[in-house]
C-alpha cells in the first residue's frame, strides 16, 4: 500500500493532486465526471470581497501549446461562495482551499476573516496578471510580498498558501519574502504574461490586450522555478504550470513540489486529475517507493 498523503503546511491531503484555481470553478461542472472525494484538494476560483463580472470579451485566446486568459477575476464574491458554493463542496471528502484576491491589503484581510475556518486553507492570490488594481502588483516585489503575507496571516485561522507570479526577476527572493511574512506553504506558478495579435484586424486578440499564459508551454519555466524555490525555502510547495499527464506531475515532485495542481488540462480532459493520480501511484509502485514523500526533491544532479 503506497502512502500518498501529504501535509501542506498543516493541511492534510489524502493525495498530492489538487485542481488549480480558475480551472475548476467551484467543482460543480466536474462532479458529473468523477467523485470529487478522490481529489487531494480543490482550489476554488479566485474570490474577491464583492462580486466581479471580469474583463470584457474576448478574454480567452488559444495558443499552440496553451491558452491566454484575461478573465479578470470573474466571481460571485466571498459571501455568495460561503453561502451557496461551499456547502456543495463540503459534500465531498476533499480539502477545500479558497483562493482570494483583492485591490487592497485590507480587502484580503477582510476575506481571510470572513472565511475563518470554514475552508481548509487560503491561497493568497498575489499573482493575477489581469486586474488593474492589486493582483500581481502585490507579488512582484519582496517588500510587498512580505507585508501582505504578514498582514493576511494575522487574520488567518487556517494555513496560508501564497501563490507566486513567475513574472519576476528572482523567484527565490519572492519565495523567501513570503516565508518570512509567515506563509505556511507556497504555490507556483501562476500564468506568464503574454499577448496574441490578429494579423488581419491588426488588433490584440484579447480585449485587454495582454493576458496570462498557461498550459504545456509554461511547464519548463514552472519546473525550473519550483526547483529553485525548493532550494531556497523549507515550507511545502504546490507545483503547477502546464501539468497535463502523470509524467509532468512526477517532474514537479522530483523538482521539489510536495503536491501538484492540475489547471488548464481540465479544459482539455476533465479526467486529467484522476489519470494523473493513478499514474503517480503506478510510478511509485513500479520504482519500489513506499510513499510520495520519498520522491519529493529526489532529482539526481
Ligand atoms: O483573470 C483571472 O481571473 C485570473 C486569475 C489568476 O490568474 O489568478
Amino acid at each position: 500500500m503506497i502512502n500518498m498523503s501529504v501535509d501542506i503546511g498543516g493541511i492534510n491531503l489524502k493525495n498530492p493532486v489538487l485542481t488549480a484555481s480558475g480551472t475548476f470553478g467551484f467543482g460543480r461542472e466536474y462532479s458529473g465526471y468523477y467523485d470529487l472525494s478522490k481529489l487531494g484538494g480543490i482550489v476554488v476560483k479566485g474570490l474577491t470581497l464583492e462580486p466581479r463580472e471580469g474583463n470584457k470579451p474576448p478574454r480567452i485566446a488559444e495558443t499552440p501549446a496553451g491558452i491566454l486568459n484575461s478573465v479578470g477575476l470573474q466571481n460571485p464574491g466571498v459571501e455568495y461562495f460561503i453561502k451557496k458554493e461551499l456547502p456543495f463542496l463540503r459534500e465531498f471528502d476533499t480539502a477545500v482551499i479558497a483562493n482570494i484576491a483583492g485591490s487592497t491589503v485590507e480587502e484580503y484581510c477582510i476575506m481571510a476573516e470572513k472565511l475563518g475556518s470554514l475552508v481548509d486553507g487560503i491561497e493568497l492570490n498575489i499573482s493575477c496578471p489581469n486586474v488593474k488594481e492589486g493582483g500581481a502588483a502585490f507579488g512582484v516585489s519582496a517588500e510587498s510580498v512580505y507585508n501582505i503575507t504578514r498582514k493576511v496571516k494575522e487574520q488567518c485561522k487556517v494555513p496560508l498558501i501564497v501563490k507566486l507570479t513567475p513574472n519576476v526577476t528572482d523567484i527565490k527572493e519572492i519565495a523567501v519574502a513570503a516565508l518570512e511574512g509567515g506563509a505556511d506553504a507556497l504555490s507556483l506558478i501562476n500564468t506568464l504574461l503574454g499577448m496574441a495579435i490578429d494579423i488581419n484586424s491588426r488588433k490584440p486578440i484579447l480585449a485587454n490586450a495582454v493576458g496570462g499564459l498557461s498550459g504545456p508551454a509554461i511547464k519548463p519555466v514552472a519546473v525550473r522555478m519550483v526547483w529553485q524555490v525548493a532550494q531556497a525555502v523549507n515550507i511545502p510547495i504546490i507545483g503547477m504550470g502546464g501539468i497535463a499527464c502523470w509524467q509532468d506531475a512526477i517532474e514537479f515532485i522530483l523538482a521539489g513540489a510536495d503536491a501538484v495542481s492540475v489547471g488548464t488540462a481540465n479544459f482539455v480532459n476533465p479526467y486529467a486529475p484522476m489519470e494523473i493520480l493513478e499514474g503517480i501511484e503506478n510510478y511509485l509502485i513500479n520504482n519500489q517507493f513506499g510513499s510520495i514523500n520519498e520522491i519529493k526533491g529526489n532529482i539526481r544532479l
